[in-house]
């Protein structure tokens, strides 16, 4: 199970799928396996037991031996009409037959996507704050639990909770920061040192809360490294933790009953740092489904974009309910220097908190360091593949990636390794000192190995340095496009936030590195993921809210994304495809102008639109709708980016129906424009708009046409700006070959 908690690690993180879904589908026809069981609305007259017994009840009539009872996982009784339960395949087939029953999944393992950020921001510590309504916000983490007794979780000078909470600690003592603390763990797997609790024994989910709503903590770094203040976006709000991932993952019929839970305790904004990359439908997804409903009772959900980049349609989370956030770079960059014998030094990618190396160490290179001629696996550095005599005393040499197991293992005093997965611009913690080189550098240290029979290096300690190209998309964060069957016509992910080398809190019983034997326990750690920028979104929306307490979720992501920075596509050929609408901008985004505002059934009709049957839509929405007759068209979501995926080779013509929502001044006029782009014809109908009120709804439609995009190019964008001379409502205007 070590290896499972390298959530963070992207490289472990891919390989590890295929294993966690062998595991799944390993299970015999006699064997049970967790199913969830979507059923209709939930009546209003159903209480509490009420709806337990009628799932029981429906149990009863398929099970073949255990009792309706002991298979019974969970029954969702607050948002969702459905139960999770322990059933054999035949048990199953039996069920999705029954009356009342509109589907049974199989319930899927989900994983992590795994602080100057904030002044990067733009959102100073003495930024313009709501203090009073701000501590009524209730931040749901729905996440690997949290560390307690950390400074950034301190209530010190803290009220008590708002009356309206309702939330409830399990196994656990609250104060005034932490409210609300549950964990779900129906199958009750745990590893031996975690406890049966919402403790994180991790780092995840307290790193991701104390960079929503973490207090100020002065002086904080990981081994001097990164050091400064660390604090969340919003320091007075208050956290509601909901533990659903433990070593083993995070089970769907888990998640869903945290959804369930945090919608009725009362959260005002959810954030959920993990995501499932092989759905087909938002009916198999929990977290599209859960975020439908909290949707519903006004409750955001923000949710991270995922680790699979840079291929394109890799995007998870895409639901157009969910503000989808990608990972992009702060301008300090972690290197980790490396200097061989004849005076060059390489600037290595990696988190290296082990001091300087004060003389020169022989290298060998792993294939020769194998292990009972192992090489397969020496060359990968793989744990117990190298030979502890022949690395004593050196630096090991792995020239494809590794997330350094081998070498640690073997005592080796050092691993240069090189990364050809090319993640170059995120620096990842080794379990000892260690530096990552791209390809290019990989090969000059390889030269220079050759060129001398006695080669040596010395590796250094972490530093930070100044990047000037910042922000840009990092290549592990998940590209959209493609021609993927759910947001056909929707631009994801939504808009980028920081997620790269960001510190903040951690779990001392989690390690630095993702390695298992990695004793360096710390309480404040340095990560990279998509699940770090997402906490970062999370808390902007909270921002948001505490300014504009009656916006609707769709309002807050469209403050939120017509606000941000536009970014440059030097740095990302994929330009929004990587980073949607731009970098995320908190202070701009309490005073949008205008917002594209969305209601439930808007999305029901998005939902009908693109093909999904009544049945389906139920399952995500937990209502019975009838599908208007007359097929609305997709593009007509309105959604705060314009976006389509076009046939390669064949011109195209689109047009886009909006409607936005003054918010800013009564009475204000705002003209459009268009950013130039020749391979594009764009109309803007009309193109300007009078508002006499605040609240006041103004129509108009933008028509794109253009000759066929060439296959090679992967993107052709530009943007619509509604301008009123004091407020910029900017859109990207993006299309992608399918
Ligand atoms: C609370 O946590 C402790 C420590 O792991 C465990 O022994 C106990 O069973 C837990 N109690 C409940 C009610 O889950
Ligand atoms: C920060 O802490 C370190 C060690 O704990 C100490 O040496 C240093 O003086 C502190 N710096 C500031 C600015 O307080
Ligand atoms: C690391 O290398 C860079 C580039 O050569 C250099 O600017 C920097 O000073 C070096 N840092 C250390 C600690 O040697
Ligand atoms: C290497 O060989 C030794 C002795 O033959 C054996 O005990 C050990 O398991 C082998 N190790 C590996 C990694 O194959
Ligand atoms: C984008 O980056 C390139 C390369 O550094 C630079 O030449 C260009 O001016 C930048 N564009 C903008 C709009 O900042
Ligand atoms: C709004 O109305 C007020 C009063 O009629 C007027 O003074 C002001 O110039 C108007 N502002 C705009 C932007 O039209
Ligand atoms: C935009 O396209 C729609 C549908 O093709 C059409 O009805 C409308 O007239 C067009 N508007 C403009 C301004 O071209
Ligand atoms: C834009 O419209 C003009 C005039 O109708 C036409 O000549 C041109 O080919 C169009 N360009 C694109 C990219 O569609």
């Amino acid at each position: 199970m070590a290896t499972m908690r390298s959530y963070s690690f992207l490289i472990t993180f891919l390989f590890l799928f295929s294993s966690f879904l062998n595991d799944f589908y390993a299970a015999t026809a006699a064997e049970k396996k967790v199913y969830m069981v979507y059923m209709g609305e939930l009546s209003k007259a159903e209480d509490e037991f009420n709806t337990e017994s009628v799932h029981l009840g429906i149990l009863d009539q398929v099970l073949d031996s255990s009792s309706a009872r002991e298979s019974l996982v969970y029954s969702y009784r607050k948002s969702f009409n459905g139960f999770a339960a322990k059933l054999t395949e035949k048990e199953h087939k039996k069920l999705r037959g029954m009356e009342g029953v509109v589907s049974v999944f199989p319930s899927k393992t989900l994983q992590l996507d795994t602080t100057r950020s904030w002044d990067f921001l733009g959102l100073p510590t003495t930024v313009k704050r709501m203090p009073t309504v701000e501590s009524d916000v209730i931040i749901g983490m729905i996440d690997t639990g949290i560390w307690p007794e950390s400074e950034s979780f301190s209530d010190n000078g803290i009220r008590p909770p708002p009356s309206k909470w309702k939330g409830i600690c399990q196994n656990f003592t609250c104060n005034n920061k932490i409210v609300g603390a549950r964990f779900y763990n129906a199958r009750q797997i745990y590893n031996e040192e975690e406890e049966q609790s919402p403790r994180d024994f991790e780092g995840h989910g307290s790193h991701t809360a104390s960079t929503v709503a973490g207090c100020e903590v002065k002086n904080t770094s990981l081994y001097g490294l990164a050091e400064g203040t660390v604090r969340g976006a919003v320091p007075s709000a208050r956290i509601a933790v909901y533990k659903v991932c433990w070593s083993f993952g995070c089970a769907d019929h888990d998640i869903l009953a945290a959804f369930d839970d945090a919608i009725e305790d009362g959260v005002d904004v959810l954030s959920v740092s993990l995501g499932s990359p092989f759905i087909t439908s938002f009916a198999e997804d929990v977290v599209s489904i859960g975020s439908f409903h909290a949707m519903k009772k006004g409750i955001l959900t923000s949710a991270s974009a995922g680790n699979r980049g840079p291929a394109s349609a890799t995007i998870t989370n895409f639901a157009p309910w969910v503000l989808t956030v990608a990972a992009s770079t702060t301008d300090r960059r972690i290197i980790s220097n490396v200097t061989t014998g004849n005076k060059i030094t390489m600037m290595g990618h990696a988190v290296n908190t082990f001091p300087t190396q004060e003389k020169y160490h022989p290298i060998i290179s792993a294939v020769k360091a194998a292990r009972n001629h192992s090489t397969g696996s020496a060359r990968n550095c793989l744990p117990n593949s190298l030979d502890k005599d022949l690395v004593k005393g050196k630096i090991v040499y792995c020239d494809t990636y590794s997330s350094g197991g081998g070498p640690f293992v073997a005592n080796a005093l050092g691993m240069v390794v090189l990364d050809d997965a090319g993640y170059d611009d995120t620096a990842f913690s080794y379990p000892l000192p260690a530096a990552a080189l791209t390809i290019a550098e990989g090969r000059e240290f390889e030269q220079y190995m050759k060129s001398t029979r006695k080669p040596v290096a010395k590796i250094y300690k972490s530093q930070a340095i100044h990047d000037p190209k910042a922000p840009y998309v990092a290549s592990f964060s998940s590209r959209g496009g493609g021609s993927s069957r759910f947001s056909p016509n929707i631009l994801k992910p939504d808009l980028s936030a920081p997620g790269v080398d960001i510190l903040a809190a951690w779990s001392p019983k989690g390690g630095v590195s993702n390695y298992e034997d990695d004793k360096r326990s710390v309480m404040y750690n340095i990560i990279s993921g998509t699940s770090m920028s997402c906490p970062h979104a999370t808390g902007a929306a909270a921002y948001v809210k505490t300014f504009h307490p009656s916006w609707s979720p769709a309002a807050i992501k469209s403050a939120l994304m017509t606000t941000a920075s536009p970014m440059n596509s030097s740095y990302n050929e994929e330009a929004e495809l990587a980073y949607g609408a731009g970098h995320i901008y908190p202070l701009k985004a309490i005073n949008p102008g205008l917002v594209y505002d969305l209601q439930k059934s808007e999305y029901i009709q998005y939902l009908c639109s693109m093909g999904y049957d009544p049945k389906e839509i139920k399952i995500i929405t937990g209502e019975d709708i009838t599908c208007a007759k007359v097929k609305q068209f997709e593009s007509g979501l309105n959604y705060p980016s314009f976006g389509a995926g076009v046939d390669s080779g064949a011109s195209f013509a689109h047009y886009f129906p909006r409607t936005v929502t003054n918010v800013g001044i009564p009475n204000s006029t705002y003209k459009a424009t268009v950013g130039k782009q020749p391979l594009l014809n764009i109309t803007v109908d009309p193109d300007v708009l009078s508002f006499k009120s605040l609240n006041e709804k103004q129509q108009f439609t933008v028509n794109v046409s253009g000759e066929a995009i060439d296959q090679d190019v992967l993107v052709v964008s530009t943007w619509l700006l509604w301008s009123d001379g004091i407020h910029n409502v900017r859109s990207p205007i993006v299309f992608w070959v399918k």
